[in-house]
């Protein structure tokens, strides 16, 4: 199911394929974020969720297909799909460990200032020019993520949430029209999580439209206008949260079941069990890693290795992103 707008476009993305040798990670895909929109986009391990990003941010050439940022297409190169006004946080946390928060912050402004990224990095007298303007922008996103007490402290020595947190502002820096989020809570404790889907629809309220990849099934409902649903590349329903919540597709898609056809009865009370756990949810169950909805889902070294490789090896500029 498709729901369609008044609101103007943000992003369009139509036909997006991307193969690598005979694998097809990500089949046709169509989607499409509009302005004030939060979307969601859910999917088991290996769905092509993060494949479908870097299709969208210039990382992967898409075999197939086009990707427009507020109606026109985009080149598929990621400091163009910054400047254009496409910013994004990476599944495998990259910031640079041995700056500060700030000078994080400030590195991820650099499409914005005329001094490039050498200049900041150096401290040319252009930027010296350019600081002042820079850090008050940077620390007011610092304030707006919670982190400003935390300026000058190395990004390595941040407790994981915050380092996601950092990393959502050193993308909100490049002041961007659209925010892809991948993975945001993978890593947070309950309170962390509710702090961050605050901040998402913060960053919405800013004129932000945000395309969000979460497993955590209760942040992503809360929080998304419309959710799609990818399984093995393609996306297999896409709709309101109550319709994608409820469809057995998706539950199917998750308890790793057939979905072609009526589910039998035993895969029935295999789906309504899920349902019952999640709808019982407490927040002693919250706490526990097995509680989220696909505990080996976020961050298994594996999963965060092939991450790493896959995006590693197309990009040498993604600490710069
Ligand atoms: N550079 C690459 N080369 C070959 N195969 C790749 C590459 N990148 C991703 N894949 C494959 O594409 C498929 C989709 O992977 P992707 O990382 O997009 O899934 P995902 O939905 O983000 O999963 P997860 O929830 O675990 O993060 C997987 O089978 C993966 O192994
Ligand atoms: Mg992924």
């Amino acid at each position: 199911m498709t729901t369609t707008t008044a609101t103007s476009p943000v992003l369009e993305a139509s036909g997006v394929t991307m193969r690598f040798g005979g694998l097809t990670a990500v089949r046709s895909v169509d989607l499409t974020v509009n302005s004030g929109e939060i979307v969601g986009l859910i999917g088991p391990n290996g769905a092509g969720k993060t494949t479908f990003f870097n299709c969208l941010t210039g990382l992967y050439v898409p075999t197939e297909g086009k990707v427009s940022y507020k109606g026109t297409v985009l080149p598929p190169k990621p400091h163009l799909v910054t400047s254009a006004g496409i910013a994004r946080t990476f599944q495998n946390i990259r910031l640079f460990a041995n700056m500060t928060v700030l000078e994080n912050v400030l590195v991820g402004r650099h499409t914005r200032t005329k001094e490039g990224l050498w200049s900041a990095l150096l401290r040319g007298p252009g930027f010296r020019k350019a600081e002042a303007a820079s850090r008050e922008r940077a620390m007011e996103l610092l304030e707006f993520i919670g982190l400003a007490h935390k300026a000058d402290h190395l990004s390595r020595n941040l407790p994981y949430g915050e380092q996601r947190k950092l990393e959502i502002a050193r993308a909100m820096a490049s002041e961007p029209g659209l925010l892809l989020l991948d993975e945001p809570t993978a890593g947070m404790n309950p309170q962390e999580t509710r702090a961050t889907e605050d901040l998402v629809f913060a960053i919405r309220d800013r004129g932000i439209a945000v395309l969000v990849i979460e497993h955590d099934m209760r942040f992503i409902f809360n929080l998304s206008d419309r959710v799609a649903c990818l399984v093995q590349g393609e996306k297999l329903v896409e709709g309101t949260s109550e319709v994608v919540q409820g469809d057995e597709r998706v539950i199917a898609a998750y308890l790793g079941t057939p979905f072609e056809g009526a589910p039998g009865a035993e895969e029935l009370a295999e789906v309504e069990a899920a349902e019952a756990a999640e709808a019982t949810g407490t927040p002693e169950t919250a706490e526990a890693p097995e509680a989220t909805e696909t505990p080996e889902a976020a961050e298994t070294p594996e999963a965060a290795e092939s991450d790493a490789a896959a995006e590693g090896t197309t990009s040498k500029e993604g600490n710069a992103q």
